[in-house]
């Protein structure tokens, strides 16, 4: 299961790198909004901030087909290899991710509420279907539940898609959907740090840390015990 980041702000990115074995970048119009300035000038500094093989995905915005096939190109000339355009699944996107699909060009279906939608969208040629898990619980349909019946229809049908879960707002959604053994999984940086944050991990940590203290002195390592030995 790859772990994507949703989120725009460069320090929030650089942190999760730094603290987490991060695949790549999501991004949608919204997020981008949120950062203000440029929309493409932050995509191209995430792009430049990211590992060479991890991924960015930015959402297309236009309204016709023909528009979203363009912007597409376009992004893909500016963000080259391991670049995902997000198409949503209205009509105007199933048909841009058909002529798309044909060329293999590298398609997230996006805005994705209904396994018959992400079933579409994958046989339309998208590499990854987005289902917005905590949109739909909160509709009051099970979202996890929704990922399961995608993930199913998918392997039913043999197709070469995978489910890139997005829209989380707590750890219990993601833990279930690893368990399912998705594609990949997008999340805000916090929601990350939420699901390998423990107080029952902290705790024994610092008792057992405490407790050779006892013996060492505070603040001292091993390290310091190999210095002195040499
Ligand atoms: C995914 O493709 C969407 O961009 C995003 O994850 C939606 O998340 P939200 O429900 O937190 O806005």
């Amino acid at each position: 299961m790859q772990l994507l980041i949703d989120h725009a702000s460069l320090p929030a990115i650089r942190q999760a790198l730094d603290d987490f074995p991060i695949d790549g970048v999501t991004t949608n119009p919204s997020i981008l909004a949120r950062e203000g300035g440029s929309p493409l000038e932050t995509l191209r500094s995430i792009r430049r901030l990211l590992p060479e093989d991890a991924v960015l995905h930015a959402q297309g915005v236009a309204t016709s087909a023909e528009s979203l096939v363009d912007e597409a190109r376009a992004l893909r000339g500016e963000f080259g290899d391991n670049f995902f355009v997000k198409i949503p699944v209205t009509p105007a996107g199933l048909r841009a991710i058909r002529i798309l699909g044909k060329e293999g060009f590298p398609i997230t279906a996006t805005g994705v509420y209904s396994p018959m939608q992400a079933f579409v969208a994958a046989k339309a040629g998208a590499r990854y279907v987005a289902p917005y898990v905590n949109r739909l619980d909160n509709m009051g349909v099970d979202g996890v539940e929704v990922v399961a019946q995608i993930q199913e229809i998918f392997r039913a049908n043999a197709l070469d898609s995978d489910v890139l879960a997005a829209s989380f707002k707590n750890s219990r959604q993601v833990l279930s959907l690893a368990r399912l053994g998705v594609g990949a999984v997008t999340m805000a940086p916090s929601v990350l740090a939420a699901l390998v944050s423990h107080a029952a991990t902290t705790a024994a940590i610092s008792a057992q840390n405490g407790d050779l203290a006892k013996l060492i002195g505070q603040a001292r390592t091993m390290l310091d015990l190999i210095d002195e030995a040499h």
